[in-house]
């Protein structure tokens, strides 16, 4: 579904990405672990498409899309949700203006989008908190409102960030538990940085380990 062959990218004459290649197949939960400093994050901001490489190729499903331009850059950006540890939310919007803006920006007609949101917030299990300000949310339900934010254009690939590094252990298992479950029940599929085994072993079916800008392994996990 997602390949990058050969990825570089430099910052300033510091090679982050030294020659990434991966295989991220359809479906799967993909986990990618390594220390601070590493490169996951640089890594994520080019598999969706918020960087562009300086060489190498990123395809989805066969096509390239590091060479994607303007309109039909932006139109393949949107089918990638995007979760971060900070939940990224907008603070001056409540929890259904939050889910409704990524719907609002495509020019969703006004009568679909309550629907679509309120179904999203089911899924996140948010339904009773739909007016509350984002800034009376607990950590955990700040990210699933993010999740459900993510969810909403109905991408196909759903990257996240660190998701629960802001969050205590037993939010973290159910923010784990609410990713699982969606990338089953949606068909999705979902890539996830995290420098905590226990978190990728928890969720992901592969983990690609990241050191200094290289991946040094890729192994499958059976029980997730
Ligand atoms: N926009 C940028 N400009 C310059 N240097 C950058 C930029 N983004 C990342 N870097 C550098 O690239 C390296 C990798 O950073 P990155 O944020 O990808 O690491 P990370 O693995 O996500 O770390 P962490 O676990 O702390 O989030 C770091 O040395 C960082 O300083
Ligand atoms: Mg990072």
């Amino acid at each position: 579904m997602l390949s990058l062959k050969d990825i570089k990218k430099s910052y300033c004459g510091n090679q982050v990405i030294r020659g990434i290649s991966l295989e991220v197949p359809q479906n799967s939960f993909y986990g990618i672990i390594g220390r601070s400093g590493a490169g996951k994050s640089t890594l994520v901001r080019l598999m969706s498409l918020l960087e562009r490489p300086d060489s190498g190729e990123i395809l989805f499903d066969g096509e390239r899309a590091d060479v994607l331009k303007s309109k039909a850059l932006l139109a393949k950006r949107r089918s990638l949700g995007m979760v971060f540890q900070q939940f990224n939310l907008f603070s001056s919007r409540n929890v259904f203006d939050n889910v409704a803006y990524p719907l609002e920006i495509i020019g969703a007609k006004k009568e679909s989008i309550a629907p679509r949101v309120r179904e999203l917030l089911a899924w996140v299990d948010l339904s009773e908190k739909e007016t509350s300000p984002v800034s009376r949310l607990s950590g955990g339900q700040k990210q699933r409102v993010a999740i459900a934010r993510a969810l909403a254009n109905n991408p196909s690939l759903l990257f996240c960030d660190e998701p629960t590094s802001a969050l205590d252990p037993q939010t973290t298992v159910s923010i784990l538990e609410l990713l699982k479950k969606i990338r089953k029940e949606m068909g999705l599929t979902v890539i996830m940085i995290s420098h905590q085994m226990e978190v990728i072993s928890a969720t992901c079916n592969f983990v690609a380990e990241l050191e200094q800008g290289a991946i040094v392994s890729v192994k499958e996990l059976k029980h997730a």
